[in-house]
């Protein structure tokens, strides 16, 4: 009997650890869960064949709450013709969000790369070319009215000088070409959150300047923009300061524009050298922060769910090691940093 008591007291224990450590592993926080609990939108580029597959779908939905189309809403991809509109990797992406509970961030309307060659060798007037990209966006930006959240509208326009870059749409439209895709994808699409999104403009420098002004400028016509992309792709031995960083989100808060962390990646030469990947992980943990301690820091996205799909070592030879997941899905020390920093700032 005794023995019987002690063996039923024992197996009770065993038991008790057991749920203990299954509900432990069943709760352990995603950077998904972390954001959701903050209510901030935390995201990944991706590309629509990926999310069909596994672990890359799966992975996308269990750690991220937004997606962000790394290249099929471009011009080029989304119009290759004159009168041909193709949304096939554009519809998968939007339709896996909606399926998974997440939210989209559009990139891009309107930029100087990726276009296709019968734009960019048109023979074009001011009025012609305005018109393809009047019809452009309403296009775009109509056919996922009320389903996208965030539209990435003009991309890279500012010169490192901080005055206007002399793209093609600068040459052929000039200026007010910002002006009125801004105008354009809000009557398409009134409830999208409208951004200006750059490189090196994150901390303070000319560039960044120049798009505080162009910022200024376009609120004072009163162009619905809404917010600016800070990109942020920087290097494992050098990122803006995050103090710059916030001084910079502080005064577009100050001129009631939202920001956010919009293409994150943090590349290392290779091989990796020692000591890398903690520094790596501590401009993850700085940036973040910057962000999560910002009053108007909307969205913080990574560019690229693994160090297998980013950009960097096809941009940047002999660069990569760019992400938070390594190329077989494994946690970089700068995954932890980032869990680490939303648990901080829960
Ligand atoms: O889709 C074609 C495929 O049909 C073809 O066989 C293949 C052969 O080269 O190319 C494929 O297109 C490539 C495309 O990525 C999709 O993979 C393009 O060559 C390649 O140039 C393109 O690179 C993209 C790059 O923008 C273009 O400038 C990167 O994936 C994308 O990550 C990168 O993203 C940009 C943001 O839009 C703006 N900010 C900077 C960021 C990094 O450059």
């Amino acid at each position: 009997m005794r023995f019987r008591i002690f063996g039923s007291i024992v197996i009770c224990v065993l038991v008790g650890f057991g749920a203990f450590g299954v509900s432990r592993w069943a709760f352990k926080p995603t950077l998904r869960s972390l954001a959701d609990a903050r209510g901030l939108d935390f995201g990944v580029s991706v590309g629509g064949s990926g999310l069909r597959t596994d672990p890359y779908g799966s992975t996308t939905a269990r750690e991220f709450n937004l997606v962000a189309t790394e290249n099929a809403l471009k011009f080029e991809p989304t119009h290759p013709n004159p009168d041909e509109y193709t949304f096939d990797e554009a519809d998968t992406i939007v339709e896996f969000a909606e399926a998974h509970g997440m939210s989209v961030e559009a990139h891009a309307l309107v930029w100087q790369n990726q276009n296709p060659d019968w734009l960019m060798n048109g023979d074009w007037t001011r009025e012609t070319l305005m018109d393809v990209l009047h019809d452009h966006i309403a296009t775009v930006v109509g056919r996922y009215r009320g389903r996208i959240k965030y539209w990435v509208v003009v991309n890279e326009a500012m010169t490192d000088e901080g005055v206007l870059a002399d793209n093609f749409w600068m040459q052929n439209i000039g200026p007010d070409y910002i002006e009125w895709a801004f105008r354009w994808a809000h009557e398409a699409d009134p409830d999208a959150v409208l951004l200006y999104n750059d490189f090196n403009a994150e901390g303070l420098n000319p560039k960044s300047g120049g798009v505080y002004n162009l910022m200024k400028d376009l609120l004072a016509k009163g162009v619905p923009v809404h917010g600016v992309g800070f990109q942020t792709h920087v290097y494992y031995v050098w990122s803006p300061p995050p103090a710059e960083i916030a001084a910079n989100m502080q005064r577009l808060n100050d001129l009631g524009l939202q920001v956010q962390i919009t293409e994150m990646d943090v590349r290392i030469d290779q091989p990796v050298p020692e000591g890398a990947l903690e520094m790596q992980a501590d401009i993850f943990r700085e940036v973040l922060g910057v962000c999560l301690e910002a009053e108007n820091c909307t969205a913080f996205s990574l560019w690229g769910l693994t160090d297998a799909h980013s950009w960097i070592p096809y941009f940047y030879e002999g660069w990569g090691s760019a992400l938070v997941l390594d190329g077989d899905y494994r946690p970089k020390p700068a995954y932890d940093a980032l869990i680490e920093t939303l648990e901080k700032h829960k």
